[in-house]
């Protein structure tokens, strides 16, 4: 033990501490600071950073004996609070720099500290600060939080004021459309509102979790043996299988009759077999994390090892097992018929191309590793606070499994929850959380680490894909064959949704009138396949948008024309058959062509020998919700001072909040009524109704329309017949109800199974993609020095949070198409390895357009959007890099040497 002298936020502390803590620990465990955050925890995202003596530090591989004594720490609540921000959490707020918000303290210190010794930095000396620092985001493309910067940096020079910063109420009243702030920002900037891990640290006799996990691929488990675990310090219990109550597995979502699969195919704790590096074997549950985890590594696992099969091709093999006996490893397949044959006009089209494609098993890489926590109340109800992104839909999932009474069971998020992009789809930890707290009886908690995080969740599933095309002599699209394979990892859940999408979404965006496909989904011993943003059409849209290039080239025109003339119009018809819910590619393409001619201009000019420059454009379609019919409910209720509502529109990070309020807001316009007097009950199954998961752009359109309804229904019950509106006390007075319900079901079809046809979704979003790459010839590396997106996605509720959505995802495109992978376990389970787009990665010159097209069925004509950003950026940046050195890529990610390899062989 040590003592230490410390000053943190102005006030003089005495630490007596492990000399080997962590500073991250002893700032959120001793001083329960917890603004300060721990993601990677390996000196990685800069999550953590706090400020000592001047610089910035990253607290989490900071010991505290390397701190000095009389050291002054300043940690995000020193930096301003919520009734005194400093400049840089105004400008957060006005930028929209908190998304999930948990980098947000990270990046606020580390700015203080730029800001602190210079005031007037250009944006390139911010940007590389804070590469620097390590200071990394997944949500927000980076753009917004350099924006914030330089408008801080204004008020600290006395340019602008504070005041400046602030959001103006239109006078018209009107905030639907503005960047009205999201009303949870001022909890993220100042690191005052808690997420998963400040809520476990806070919980009353909480007992830590660690899970032993496996080590293997592929095998059969003979024994389990937890008794050197049970004997280490700090434990209280050791639980494998036999301690849960349940039947031990989660319910997979089975979406398709023919699906081979009975959905019970993932346990909660192996015990009959291992099918995936990271399974959990047993739970240890310690009065500390570090003891927790000490005991994990004592348990022995002894297994018949099994062959291991890492990819769809291998599990498919004609000798290979079927990882889960009793089910071939195939177990889903769809096809995709459109129109009449396509072989006749494929032996005659003038033009036909052939390629094949790979799209890679992309990891989430939020920055805050899951997390939960879980307690039983007085009745006995057992509460699971989790990431989740479909807090009901996970009921229905681990409630079997864990065995516990249907009435007994509730499922909510921590007040803020630091992204998900999808991977929270699936149940990560729900389970084991219940089965400790149901075993213990005492209040739980379980944090992964970063490799956990990256080794034991879901990741986008691989797809194989073979597509052909061929068009008439005006270069008219006639007709489209495809055939892909997805690899989904052992678990069923969401297998046979992701591979309908790719019938969905290949060829999108376009009519062609006859198509013919296949898919198939396929078991491997890989990680699970997961949802993740955009869903299916990434990895679909990848192969058409791709391959529209190849064709442009071979016909010898435009890529932009090619696609002009194909997409959508009045009569057309998607690939599943369905006509467009609106028509604005032609639009879209006008309002992009002559930035598309500037930036060929401007690549032709810029370019050299040594580093070519290239442009690329793709199209993306995605549709909003889930396929068929979907539904959600908000209630709204009239109180003493204002209006609550209650939904669980699950906010990771995108702004569940912000939308729910200024839709109820826009809605509740005729009272007049101030932002402020809106409350929000959301995301907590014992408070909220069902609005069904935050996944597929869903919320936006459907509990949107739910809370539109439920407040037309209060207003109803308000007016008055002389047309003024009933105070609460009058509603009372008279007896009137003060809460109301509004539920809202799209009129989707499910597809057909046999041939994927049918109007699965009844709103879709659409985006066009422009991206500026130069591609350094002697390493073959590509950097996008440019992206444009041209988006309609309907009428646009929160200006902030839908720039806030194509920013992200325009990262993430980037990634997807140049960096991130996970396919090797070891050398992709750190942030780095795995290629995470840092500020460097993302260029600073991110540039979003709009067309606003009313969606006849969307809340004042609103569509979703979070999905459309990743529709097919990554097949733009693919395109460019081909218009800057003729090398083509079409197996990502496009790694320097697999383009130095392409130059090579071109040369
Ligand atoms: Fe410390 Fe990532 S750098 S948590
Ligand atoms: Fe930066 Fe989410 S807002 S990681």
């Amino acid at each position: 033990m040590i003592k230490k002298m410390l000053n943190v936020n102005g006030v003089e502390k005495v630490i007596i501490i492990d000399a080997d803590a962590t500073l991250a620990n002893v700032i959120r465990e001793n001083l329960f600071l917890t603004g300060t955050k721990v993601g990677c925890g390996k000196g990685e995202c800069g999550s953590c950073s706090v400020i000592v003596n001047g610089k910035v530090v990253r607290s989490c591989i900071t010991k505290m004996k390397q701190v000095p004594d009389f050291a002054v720490i300043t940690t995000i609540e020193g930096v301003g609070t919520p009734q005194n921000l400093h400049a840089l959490q105004m400008a957060w707020i006005a930028y929209n720099g908190a998304q999930c918000g948990f980098c947000t303290p990270g990046f606020i210190v580390s700015a203080k500290a730029l800001l602190d010794e210079n005031r007037n930095p250009t944006r390139q000396e911010v940007r590389d600060w804070f590469q620097k620092h390590h200071n990394a985001c997944r949500c927000t493309g980076y753009k917004p939080l350099v924006d914030a910067t330089m408008e801080a940096a204004r008020v600290l020079r006395g340019e602008i004021s504070m005041d400046d910063l602030a959001f103006k109420i239109p006078s018209d009243g009107k905030l639907w459309g503005t960047k009205y702030p999201r009303p949870t920002a001022l909890g993220r900037v100042t690191g005052t509102i808690d997420y998963g891990a400040d809520l476990g640290l806070k919980l009353p006799g909480v007992l830590h979790l660690a899970i032993a996990q496996a080590r293997t691929s592929h095998g059969n488990i003979i024994s389990i043996d937890t008794s050197e675990a049970q004997k280490m310090p700090g434990v209280v219990k050791v639980l494998t299988c036999k301690d849960v109550k349940g039947n031990n597995r989660i319910v997979g979502l089975i979406n398709m009759p023919t699906n081979k699969g009975d959905g019970l195919d993932r346990p909660i704790l192996c015990d009959k077999k291992i099918f995936q590096y990271g399974d959990a074997v047993a739970i240890i549950c310690a009065d500390t994390e570090a003891n927790a985890r000490a005991a994990a590594d004592k348990v022995k696992i002894e297994l018949e090892e099994l062959p291991a099969y890492m990819s769809a091709p291998a599990a498919m093999a004609p000798d290979a097992l079927e990882i889960h006996p009793g089910t071939p490893n195939v177990f889903f397949t769809i096809k995709n018929i459109k129109g009449e044959d396509t072989k006749p006009v494929m032996e005659s089209a003038p033009y036909v191309v052939e390629d094949e494609f790979y799209t890679q098993r992309q990891p989430h890489m939020v920055l805050e590793p899951d997390v939960g926590a879980a307690y039983m109340n007085e009745d006995g109800v057992l509460f699971i606070y989790s990431k989740s992104t479909c807090l009901h839909l996970h009921y229905a999932m681990i409630q079997p499994g864990i065995g516990i009474a249907p009435d007994k069971l509730v499922i909510a998020n921590p007040p803020a929850v630091g992204a998900m992009f999808g991977y929270k789809l699936s149940p990560t930890m729900e389970a084991l959380l219940g089965v400790a707290c149901m075993a213990t009886g005492r209040p739980v908690t379980l944090r992964y680490d970063w490799h956990q995080q990256q080794t034991y969740t879901g990741k986008r599933s691989p797809f194989f894909m073979k597509v052909k095309m061929a068009v008439d002599q005006e270069g008219k699209l006639i007709a489209m064959e495809s055939d892909w394979t997805v690899d989904h990892g052992p678990y069923a859940e969401f297998g046979d949704a992701v591979t309908v999408r790719g019938a969905q979404f290949m060829g999108a965006g376009y009519n062609i009138p006859r198509i013919r496909g296949e898919g198939r989904t396929v078991y491997t011993n890989h990680s699970w396949g997961c949802a993740f943003r955009a869903f299916g059409s990434p990895q679909a849209e990848f192969a058409s948008e791709v391959l529209m290039d190849e064709l442009a080239e071979k016909i010898g025109i435009d890529p932009l024309e090619l696609r002009y003339k194909n997409v959508y119009r009045e009569g057309d018809l998607t690939p599943t058959g369905q006509p467009p819910d609106v028509i604005v590619f032609p639009g879209l393409i006008d309002k992009a062509r002559p930035h598309y001619r500037e930036a060929l201009e401007r690549a032709k000019k810029e370019s050299t020998p040594q580093k070519k420059r290239g442009v690329g454009v793709s199209i993306g379609v995605y549709g909003c919700g889930l396929d068929g019919p979907d539904s959600s409910e908000a209630w709204v209720e009239l109180t003493p001072d204002g209006v609550t509502v209650f939904n669980c529109w699950q906010d990771p990070g995108q702004g569940g909040d912000v939308g729910s309020l200024i839709t109820a807001h826009e809605s509740l316009r005729p009272l007049n009524i101030a932002p402020e007097k809106i409350r929000l009950v959301m995301n907590d199954m014992s408070l909220a109704p069902m609005a069904g998961p935050s996944a597929g752009s869903r919320q936006q359109l459907i509990t949107g329309q739910a809370i539109k309804i439920a407040c037309e229904a209060l207003l109803g019950a308000m007016k008055k017949p002389n047309g003024t509106y009933r105070t609460y006390d009058e509603m009372v007075t008279e007896k009137l109800a003060t809460r109301y319900v509004g539920q809202y079901t799209t009129p989707g079809t499910p597809p057909d199974l046999e041939t994927a046809q049918g109007s699965p979704f009844s709103v879709y979003q659409y985006c066009l993609f422009l991206a500026e790459v130069e591609v350094d010839t002697e390493t073959g590396k590509t950097r996008v020095v440019k992206m444009s997106s041209f988006a309609d996605v309907g009428e646009i509720c929160s200006q902030l949070a839908v720039d806030g959505q194509f920013y992200g995802g325009l990262a993430q495109g980037i990634g997807l198409a140049l960096s991130e992978d996970f396919e090797d376990i070891k050398k992709h389970s750190t942030m780095t390895g795995a290629g995470f787009p840092f500020v460097r990665d993302v260029p600073d010159e991110l540039e979003l357009h709009y067309q606003q097209t009313p969606r006849p069925l969307g809340p004042y004509g609103a569509a979703g959007c979070g999905e459309a950003p990743l529709t097919s950026p990554h097949a733009a940046v693919i395109n460019a890099i081909h218009n800057a050195c003729g090398v083509r890529i079409t197996h990502l990610p496009a790694y320097p040497e697999k383009v130095l390899s392409g130059l090579k062989a071109k040369a």
